[in-house]
């Protein structure tokens, strides 16, 4: 069967607390759609989009790349290392010459929070915004990724146990996800260094040791270390880390036959989980890496949409 629309339609997409459950709901059927070759999509003309990476990235910089090429938007080339922002240009100037350019859309990464506040909000620029992470504080493509794959493995949020674990307060993917997810009706609980965890989090859910809540998990979502936002002070060697927090073979041991492990990558291995686990059974890492493909077409198919 041909699916035709997702019936979203978006001017933006820079965080996941303006989305209703319903937008949330669509993109994902949408997502799952495109996997499953079922959606039928052309393009009415021409649209360009800009890829601006001003921090690193592998799966979000390239997944918009692909997502862009198979829906047929003609994909601008931008190298930061290479650009006039080597000439102080502002992020600011750099959309609004992407704008008068007829970039139609512009997938943003950069490393100060609400960097796209003042894009959305100006009278010039045309150009919609994705965000792809801004700092710490918010991912909504990867977390739109995260809901397709637990949504494809258990097809409901409802009283799922999610226990998202590690270093929670510089993750922009676990503010957007436990969001989210509690207002999707799912119990969470917070793991990990107890630092690195923020009272801010308690209305979401409820921090517990790991050891304390690995056996009724039904999502073990792991979260990558980010020692970039550290400012140099490193808090645990990487073994103690994996002992007291990451998930171990001994861990491994104890989930739920239908659990399933997540984590949005780049994985520390041995630090976050264990090397050989990676790819083991219960893991989705791969999964999520896959559909954030399909979720990202799903997402840019809602802009434009919203253009038209
Ligand atoms: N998960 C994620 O955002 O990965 P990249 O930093 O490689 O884009």
């Amino acid at each position: 069967m041909a699916i035709t629309d997702n019936g979203v339609s978006l001017k933006h997409l820079v965080t996941m607390e303006t989305l209703s459950n319903e937008e949330v709901l669509g993109l994902i059927n949408r997502g799952l759609a495109f996997k499953n070759k079922q959606a039928d999509f052309s393009l009415k003309r021409q649209y360009f989009a800009a890829n601006l990476f001003f921090e690193s990235s592998t799966r979000t910089h390239k997944s918009f790349e692909v997502a862009e090429k198979k829906l047929g938007l003609d994909v601008i080339d931008f190298d930061a290392k290479t650009s006039s922002v080597n000439k102080g240009e502002t992020l600011y100037d750099t959309v609004l010459t992407m704008s008068a350019l007829g970039v139609d859309i512009c997938v943003i990464r950069h490393s100060d929070e609400d960097y796209y506040q003042d894009l959305v909000d100006s009278r010039t620029i045309q150009t919609a915004i994705v965000n792809g992470g801004d700092g710490s504080g918010q991912h909504p493509s990867q977390c739109l990724l995260d809901l397709m794959t637990i949504y494809e493995e258990f097809g409901h949020f409802e009283n799922l146990k999610v226990v998202i674990a590690g270093d929670l307060t510089h993750s922009r993917v676990a503010k957007s996800n436990m969001q989210i997810l509690k207002r999707l009706g799912a119990e969470l609980y917070f793991a990990g260094p107890k630092e690195w965890y923020s009272s801010e989090f308690d209305v979401y859910g409820k921090y517990m040791e790991l050891d304390a809540v690995i056996e009724t998990a039904d999502v073990m979502m792991l979260l990558r270390v980010q020692h970039e936002r550290h400012d140099g002070k490193e808090s645990f060697a990487k073994t103690a880390y994996h002992e007291a927090f990451g998930l171990t073979q001994e861990r491994y041991k104890k989930l739920k036959e239908s659990a399933i492990i997540m984590h949005p990558a780049p994985v520390n291995r041995d630090v976050e989980i264990a090397d050989s686990l990676v790819e083991a059974p219960k893991s989705r890492i791969a999964r999520q890496m896959q559909n954030g493909v399909f979720v990202r077409m799903a997402i840019l198919e809602a802009i434009l949409n919203g253009k038209a």
